[in-house]
């Protein structure tokens, strides 16, 4: 993604694109890590539904790159060229929202000396992207309901009706349907949105792309950073694979950002993990593997999770034998044969 194509303002979370950014024609996918199947599956996706102008709601925990993604549905769409305008409705306080939607006319409240024109209108022709859709009062779900259905509203004190032409893009990192169960969220604004839905994995369902993810952040560190960090460990990679990465891929990158500026050039080392990864990583190491659309081996599964376990117990026991049967409560001659099997190996 382009981040230098998108102007961010920070106090009410809205990022409109630059259109100087966009005499070129950029790749939507360009800078966007995946080759595991559920992410494979996430691009197919965003290329079939991009043009399709469909209601997007794109779930998925904290970090996981929904505001990519939804980037690059825009990217991806005919409305490219047209503004991309994104609003973080949980980060603008409850008596703003509305007008930051949906503008407003001189005088319509005490503080407003001038007309504003709302992201709505902002976005015309193009994308709006409405981060935390799911952080909604009760009150602006009803008004956004109206705007899905007859992309028309009234500004702020306004009576006048302005019609837009956007393509709605919702995200949210709650899952809606137990909120509508809860009374939290509109049942009625839920089906508008719930049109083409995208899950996005959580990084701990994805390890596979975790080497990925180093190596491109090590790439794009190193550029900006202007350092020269070489690579990492096998040992530091095999914490990063087995822990539990709650705020998933923004914990990632900001971890890979403070081990490399730190660091400075070589190769990054278990030492140069923090202590606190290092203590979780093991007790979050289960693997968790999923069911794709093309299925699963549960044989392959189960002997992936029973290498993991004996992996892990050899590592506690410093790969003293005895001491990890002890603690996998088998005999040591069933170790020892599935070490064999499983060609397990310390590493250097
Ligand atoms: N597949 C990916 N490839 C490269 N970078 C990624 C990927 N997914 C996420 N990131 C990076 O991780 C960070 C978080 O991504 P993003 O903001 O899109 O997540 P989010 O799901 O919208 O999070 P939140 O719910 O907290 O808003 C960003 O810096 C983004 O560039
Ligand atoms: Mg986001």
């Amino acid at each position: 993604m382009q981040h230098s194509a998108m102007i961010s303002d920070g106090d009410t979370g809205v990022v409109v694109e630059d259109s100087a950014s966009l005499a070129t024609e950029i790749d939507a996918f360009k800078g966007i890590v995946g080759q595991s199947a559920s992410m494979q599956k996430v691009f197919r996706m965003v290329e079939r539904v991009a043009d399709s102008d469909s209601t997007i709601l794109i779930n998925g925990e904290t970090g996981t790159g929904k505001g990519l993604i939804a980037y690059a549905i825009h990217k991806k769409s005919y409305r490219r060229d047209q503004p991309f305008v994104s609003i973080n409705c949980g980060a603008i306080p409850e008596n703003l929202l509305e007008s930051e939607l949906f503008g407003h006319l001189k005088g319509a409240f005490t503080g407003a000396t001038a007309n504003k024109v709302g992201k709505f209108e902002a976005a015309d022709g193009g994308t709006i992207f409405l981060d935390e859709i799911g952080d909604m009062s009760q009150d602006l779900q009803v008004k956004i309901l109206k705007v899905l259905e007859e992309r028309c509203f009234e500004p702020v004190g306004g009576c006048k009706t302005v019609q837009v032409n956007v393509r709605i893009i919702a995200a949210t990192h709650r899952d809606l349907e137990e909120e509508v169960q809860k009374g939290n969220f509109r049942e009625d604004l839920f089906y508008r949105l719930f049109v083409i839905p995208i899950h996005l994995p959580a990084l701990r369902q994805r390890r596979g792309d975790i080497p990925h993810f180093v190596a491109h952040f090590l790439d794009c560190l190193n550029q900006s950073k202007k350092t020269s960090v070489t690579s990492i460990s096998d040992g530091a990679l095999r914490f990063l694979m087995q822990y539990a990465w709650p705020g998933n891929v923004r914990e990632l990158a900001n971890l890979m950002e403070r081990m490399v500026v730190i660091k400075g050039d070589g190769e990054i080392d278990v030492d140069d993990l923090p202590e606190k990864l290092k203590n979780e990583a093991p007790q979050n190491s289960f693997y968790e593997p999923e069911i794709t659309g093309d299925g699963l081996c549960l044989n392959t599964a189960v002997s992936e999770f029973e290498k993991r376990l004996i992996y892990q117990s050899l590592e506690k026991a410093k790969w003293v034998k005895n001491k990890a049967a002890q603690l996998l409560q088998v005999k040591r001659t069933t170790l020892v044969e599935k070490i064999k099997r499983y060609e397990l190996q310390k590493c250097a």
